[in-house]
């Protein structure tokens, strides 16, 4: 599984720490930025790591802003994402089993570290539990037609 991460500058503290625990479990990743604290415009990264989702550059994405907010509103906005804001690991889960959300958005400025990088691999180990699941997520689907 390849994993897209992308942040503003509000998160990219915590974007680093999610690119290290990637690393130190050998998980493939792309990195769509940004590269340093400079304040950026979060709709550049959350477009880009969406994108990257859609085409298929990678199979997940992974976003961070200041409260999440911001970059969950523009990822969902391209057609076929569905952008799972979470600051807890239960939501976490069901997002990935119910909802089937192919991204993650995280607050930086909200979450602490250990939180977040438990919030991070229990989504990633989740699964889709399709069934009547499967249903609802093609409801979604059938908005963006
Ligand atoms: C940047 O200051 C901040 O607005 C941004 O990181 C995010 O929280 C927006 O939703």
């Amino acid at each position: 599984m390849k994993i897209g991460i992308g942040s503003d500058h509000g998160g990219f503290e915590l974007k680093e720490h999610i690119r290290e625990y990637l690393e130190n479990n050998n998980i493939e990743y792309v990195d769509y930025g940004t590269k340093s604290k400079d304040s950026v415009d979060y709709p550049d990264f959350g477009k880009a790591v969406a994108e990257g989702v859609m085409a298929g550059e990678v199979d997940r994405g992974i976003v961070v802003c200041g409260t999440g907010i911001g970059i969950s509103i523009v990822a969902n906005k391209v057609k076929g994402i569905r952008c799972a804001l979470c600051s807890d690991t239960y939501s976490a889960r069901m997002s990935m089993e119910h909802n089937n959300a192919n991204m993650l958005a995280l607050g930086g400025r909200v979450l602490g570290i250990d939180l977040a990088l438990e919030i991070v691999e229990v989504w990633l180990k989740s699964e889709f539990q399709g069934g009547r699941h499967e249903r609802r997520v093609k409801k979604i689907s059938d908005i963006d037609c």
